[in-house]
């Protein structure tokens, strides 16, 4: 089937997914691709409309063995009539749990058709200096990964006349899906003297938990805990404040040492 373009959906507050995603769009090889980034609050405000003759690429993170709650919420706005659909999650080197299988359902339920899923791994949004986990992924060899998939998804395009009949019928995941925790009261970002007030942080929050003229302020009940402002600051300024997420950074950069590989289902 001939595809008319290609839209790329992607929430990446620390760029894992982006880069993913990006990837598997340039194995595809589609001149036209229309990049849909939900990560900003400014980007979940446009509501996204897909046809048949498109091919809808999501890649998302995984948030504690699922789909992130506000990916979900945006994703319920979404039409795709008949749309075949490539489902990517990302995630840190510890499991996707029920992520992908989750996604999954969320495009079937907006009408979309799932012909491809991968999962792949990209550096944990808690990985820092002292705790490494899949620092520096998805790397090179990751990223070919991508690519090679995109372009096992353009052969398997191009070898049907509608999406119905390239189906991905399995990925891993249960029925019902992993419980989500609840929210750990307190502060988890500290804010140090390095700190110039440049902002950075604030745009780099997919939430807008952030005031942008004071970047101590922060609307602790709307953190998501991503680390995208950690990540972004220049001034290497913001840590994990809290103890507790301090302690599963230190469990996960041992526990979860050993290198994990993409998973792709066609
Ligand atoms: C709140 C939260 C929960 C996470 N849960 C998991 C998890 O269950 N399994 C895992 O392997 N990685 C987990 N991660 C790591 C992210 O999935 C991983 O870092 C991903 O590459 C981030 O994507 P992004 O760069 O597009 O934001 C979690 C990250 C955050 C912020």
């Amino acid at each position: 089937m001939d595809i008319r373009s290609l839209k790329l959906v992607c929430f990446s507050p620390t760029g894992t997914s982006r880069a993913v995603a990006q990837a598997v769009g340039r194995g595809i090889g589609h001149d036209g691709v229309e990049v849909v980034d939900i990560t900003r609050p400014g980007g979940r405000t446009r509501r996204l409309e897909t046809a048949a003759d498109d091919l809808l690429l999501v890649a998302v993170p995984v948030h504690v063995g699922r789909v992130p709650e506000l990916v979900c919420r945006w994703l319920g706005t979404l039409k795709a009539d008949h749309t075949p659909a490539v489902c990517i999650v990302v995630y840190g080197n510890r499991e996707f749990d029920d992520a992908l299988l989750e996604l999954m359902d969320i495009i079937r339920e907006c009408g979309g058709r799932p012909i491809a899923a991968a999962a792949f791994i990209g550096e944990h949004s808690f990985s820092s200096a002292d705790t490494p986990i899949a620092a520096a992924r998805p790397d090179a060899a990751d990223l070919r990964r991508a690519e090679r998939f995109g372009r096992a998804v353009g052969n398997k395009l191009r070898s049907v006349a509608f999406a119905e009949e390239a189906l991905t019928v399995y990925v891993p995941g249960n029925h019902p899906y992993r419980e989500r925790l609840p929210r750990p009261p307190g502060h988890f970002i500290a804010v140090g003297k390095a700190c110039v007030q440049c902002g950075t942080c604030a745009e780099a929050c997919p939430v807008g938990a952030i005031d942008v003229r004071a970047s101590t302020a922060v609307e602790e009940d709307e953190c998501i805990f991503c680390c995208a402002c950690v990540k972004s600051c220049p001034e290497g300024a913001r840590t994990m404040r809290a103890s507790w997420l301090k302690d599963i950074a230190v469990r996960l950069s041992e526990d979860c040492r050993a290198r994990k590989e993409p998973e792709c289902f066609l």
